[in-house]
């Protein structure tokens, strides 16, 4: 590694973390989920207790990761990171759980692919704060009972149907996060440009967030691409026809759809007549998973009306047509508008 692309990549990597909220206050939209934790953080600190256990889940790049620092601020106590597939066998959880200290928070990502031998004792971990390890092997073999400071366990999933019943129950709170309203994706815009230093004007905001797929991480590399491309221009103020020029140049829509999104709405289309189609059918069709067709991508066409979920399958709306800048069949304009009279 050569010296001006590791210091390149810290510079890039201080910006990535100053641009990370840190506190309650610096976090912008998902106020359900954000009342449910303040009520929470409160009533531990009240107790001057651990926070209880919570799952976090939706699709990336919404802030599950940044709760969990902020949490982790809030409550002041020490977050520690692990993931999901990094957690092998039983010994690599103990190593995690008799590190902490009373009160920390240990922070799975990924939660859902802890191997199921692992996840077992997961459950004592967090219901009796001790966990029994087998030791030697053979007639030698024998299980040792370790006991864990009191700690919150937070773990953040994209594919919450995928943990046991088991281990979802043990978690106090559940709560999902949803794409953002273009509103508060526009605040967060206008954060980050603050952060940054980068001129940005009211309605350039706008254009960048209305084009994020709903996405804070998206938004914040939209803002980092639009702003190189602003130097070389020459253009000193970001308004909104600077911004839809460099995201023209990266092949954005003005939906901010990607290239999976079209994928499923022109499969839809083409494959289908625009559906129904069942979920199974579509996945193989797009070549992805069912799960993840159902909780990384399907959320937002949902949520922005470009796709239907109804009994018999996935069904194209008109608007989903229209952003494959195709007609939308006679069938579904009844379907949409029905005749009144
Ligand atoms: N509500 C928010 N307000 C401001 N920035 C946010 C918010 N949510 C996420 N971000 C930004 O988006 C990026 C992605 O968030 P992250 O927590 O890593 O997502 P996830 O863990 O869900 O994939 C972070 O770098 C953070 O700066
Ligand atoms: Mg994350």
């Amino acid at each position: 590694m050569n010296k001006p692309s590791t210091k390149l990549n810290q510079a890039n990597l201080s910006e990535a973390i100053s641009l990370r909220p840190l506190s309650f206050s610096d976090f912008i939209g998902q106020s359900k989920t954000l009342e449910r934790l303040k009520i929470m953080v409160g009533a531990a600190r009240q107790r001057k207790d651990a926070l209880n256990h919570i799952l976090i889940s939706g699709p990336p790049g919404l802030g599950k990761t940044t709760l969990a620092h902020i949490l982790g601020n809030e409550m002041q106590v020490h977050v520690h990171i692990s993931s999901g597939p990094v957690i092998e066998k039983a010994a690599d959880l103990a190593g995690l759980l008799t590190n902490l200290e009373i009160n920390d928070i240990l922070f799975i990502d990924e939660i859902h692919r802890i191997p199921k031998a692992v996840e077992e004792y997961l459950y004592s971990a967090m219901e009796d704060f001790r966990i029994d390890v087998m030791i030697d092997q053979g007639p030698n073999a024998r299980s040792v009972r370790l006991s864990i400071p009191k700690f919150t366990l937070i773990g953040a999933t994209t594919r919450v149907g995928l943990l046991t019943a088991p281990l979802r129950s043990r978690f106090t709170l559940q709560t999902r996060l949803d794409h953002y309203e273009c509103q508060d994706l526009s605040k967060i815009v206008a954060r980050t440009a603050q952060i940054l230093a980068i001129q940005l004007t009211e309605t350039g905001a706008k254009e960048i967030a209305s084009r994020s797929r709903g996405t804070p991480r998206i938004a914040n590399n939209l803002v980092h691409f639009v702003r190189d491309y602003a130097s070389q221009k020459n253009n000193a103020v970001i308004d909104r026809q600077v911004a839809s020029a460099a995201l023209h140049l990266l092949d954005i829509d003005e939906c901010g759809l990607d290239e999976m999104d079209k994928r499923i709405l022109s499969t839809l289309a083409n494959s289908f007549q625009g559906g129904p189609a069942g979920v199974h059918t579509l996945a193989v069709a797009i070549g992805e998973q069912a799960d993840t067709l159902e909780e990384v991508h399907e959320p937002f066409l949902i949520q922005e009306g470009y796709l239907q979920r109804t009994p018999q399958g996935r069904q194209l709306t008109a608007k989903g047509w229209q952003a494959i800048s195709m007609q939308v069949p006679q069938r579904d304009l009844q379907l949409e508008h029905p005749v009144v009279g």
